[in-house]
């Protein structure tokens, strides 16, 4: 018999300390949370998965793209074939504790809990802890997913922070060859499905008073940068008609983006980063660069925002005589989960007695990227008050067990369809 968890039982105990413990790992000097990719501190985080996966009795690895490995065999009925589950560890600034983490120690501790219980998967259980997941200060994404899933090329290695410095030069900071980084790959056509546990990150679940959510599509992206370039001067001789004032042209951009995403209820436009040159309050600015991004459900609209936001800041450039480079990289069309993997998260939600929904995900998650070459689901469980990607991030423990729960239970039907011949057409299966 596979065990449950339940609300009593000591899984619960263990996965808070490890939760807790992970937690510690941290730069001391920010508030909140923060284990940021390229930092120490980061590396640490993927270190203590890997010592945990080990523990657990996995077989671990690391991948030349950062990515942890930890393999737990099974009875080989499966043809070698494998389940994959995981998530990542690494934060933003002043993050919280939940975000990815959940889906990385709940798999640890579903591939516990099926050693605990003496069965055998036929499939090979793979944890993965993928590097790097939060938009990094390149502009890049779920870099650790992307550079196996073949998404990375070798032009991404030129991404340029906002000090300039190149994405290649940095990758050694975290431990990474950029040789080995664009040849990692990972053999996906021996991946049954692959399961990712996460927080919800908004407010939907928790106003429904549901206990878990069904992704049906995650969010997809339209990156973008603008570089303004206006004329220095002195702050109190210069007449306000004769500046080229690249603040203001970037300010005037930025309530672009703002009026844009306004347009439809499911679509988002935020612009996170904002850099002056000089950056002095008697100055008028030289260099204003504002990155941003729109998310969306339909990738018809993000392209058109893509078009939209160009011409808003051409147009806020060319009325203050400034000029303006701007870049777009179009990061992704939104991605539907494998019907058939919605399915099984459903029923094994309904047979627990669960109340579940399904979701449109505004957040981005490696599933996109894992979502080119296999089957995939997304199990989310609510987030107190919505909050996330900041401190006050949280989720009820009780919460987080009903998400491994159900992990487990997938887990273990996926397995069972599939561990003979894999049945494409079985309406439970996990099929696209
Ligand atoms: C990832 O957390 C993202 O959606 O930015
Ligand atoms: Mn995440
Ligand atoms: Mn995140």
């Amino acid at each position: 018999m596979i065990p449950t968890p339940t609300l009593e039982s000591p899984p619960e105990d263990r996965l808070l300390a490890d939760l807790h413990d992970l937690s510690r790992i941290v730069d001391p000097d920010k508030p909140g949370w923060s284990r940021q990719a390229f930092t120490a501190f980061d590396r640490d985080g993927r270190a203590f998965a890997r010592r945990r996966m080990a523990e657990a009795g996995l077989e671990t690895w690391m991948d030349g793209a950062g990515n942890v490995f930890g393999l737990l065999r099974g009875t080989g009925a499966a043809g070698g074939r494998q389940i994959m589950i995981g998530s990542h560890t690494d934060t933003v600034e002043s993050g919280g504790r939940f975000d990815g983490i959940v889906g990385v120690l709940g798999a640890i501790e579903v591939a516990r809990l099926l050693q605990e219980s003496g069965v055998t998967l036929a499939h090979d259980l793979v944890v993965v802890v993928f590097f790097a997941e939060e938009a990094n200060p390149f502009g890049l994404g779920c870099t650790g997913s992307a550079a196996i899933t073949g998404v990375i090329r070798p032009h991404h290695l030129d991404r340029t922070d906002v000090d300039g410095r190149r994405m290649g030069d940095a990758l050694p900071d975290a431990g990474i060859e950029p040789e080995e980084f664009l040849r990692a790959t990972y053999d996906f056509s021996k991946v049954t499905a692959f399961l990712e546990l996460h927080i919800e990150q908004g407010p939907n679940l928790e106003a429904q008073g549901v206990q878990i959510g069904v992704v049906e599509t995650i969010t997809g992206f339209a990156r973008f940068s603008a570089l303004f370039r206006g004329r220095q001067d002195h702050a109190g001789t210069t007449p306000m008609d004769v500046r080229a004032d690249a603040c203001c042209a970037a300010a005037g951009t930025i309530l672009a983006v703002e009026r844009i995403a306004g347009d439809r209820p499911t679509s988002r436009g935020t612009c996170g980063m904002l850099t002056f040159t000089p950056m002095a309050v008697n100055v008028v600015t030289e260099l204003a660069e504002v990155r941003g991004e729109f998310r969306s459900d339909s990738g018809t609209w993000l392209r058109e925002a893509e078009q939209r936001i160009l011409e808003a800041a051409t147009a806020e450039a060319s009325t203050r005589g400034v000029e303006v480079e701007v870049e777009t990289a179009a990061d992704g069309d939104p991605t539907p989960m494998t019907p058939g993997v919605m399915g099984t998260i459903t029923s094994v939600a309904s047979e627990r007695g669960l109340s579940h929904a399904r979701m449109f995900s505004g957040a981005g998650h490696d599933t996109q990227n894992i979502a080119l070459h296999t089957d995939v689901g997304m199990i989310f469980v609510p987030s107190v008050g919505g909050r996330s990607h900041c401190p006050e991030e949280f989720t009820e423990t009780a919460d987080l067990l009903r998400g491994v729960e159900v992990l487990l239970g997938s887990v273990v039907r996926i397995d069972a369809q599939n561990s003979t011949v894999r049945n494409n057409t079985s309406p439970e299966g996990a099929t696209r």
